[in-house]
């Protein structure tokens, strides 16, 4: 069975630019009225400055008006399919703490909600 969510994470991952790391990751970002939103790593030759995938749907996301992420898919050539890092599972949670992460590989795919791979985790609840 296709899942456009899956199809769209694929797409944005051969839009990455990757060249020192080689590692190409695509996302892709349901958002809760439906409309999906990508992203790809774009990589800097300042190493530092190296946005992954998932922060580059999210920033595309919110520019476009959306506030809330039902469902992430995170396209890797890894296996087993990585799941996004820190940093992104922190920003990703300030959209969506019932959040499902997919991490989808070439033999396979993970799930988790985001309270799993990001436990207790600080967000704007804290601050009110
Ligand atoms: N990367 C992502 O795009 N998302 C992650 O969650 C983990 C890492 C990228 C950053 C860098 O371009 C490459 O993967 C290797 O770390």
């Amino acid at each position: 069975m296709t899942d456009p969510l899956i199809d769209a994470a694929r797409a944005a991952q051969k839009k990455a630019y990757a060249p020192y790391s080689k590692f190409l990751v695509g996302a892709a970002l349901e958002a809760d009225d439906g409309r999906v939103f990508t992203g790809c790593n774009v990589e800097n030759a300042s190493y530092g400055l190296t946005t992954c995938a998932e922060r580059v749907a999210i920033g595309t996301a919110v520019a476009a008006g959306a506030r809330k992420v039902r469902r992430v898919v995170v396209v890797t050539d890894a296996s087993p399919p990585s799941a996004p890092c820190g940093a992104c599972r922190q920003v990703l949670a300030e959209f969506g703490r019932d959040m499902i992460v997919e991490a989808v590989g070439p033999g396979g795919s993970r799930r988790w909600k985001l309270a799993e791979l990001l436990p207790d985790s600080f967000g704007p609840e804290d601050l009110t």
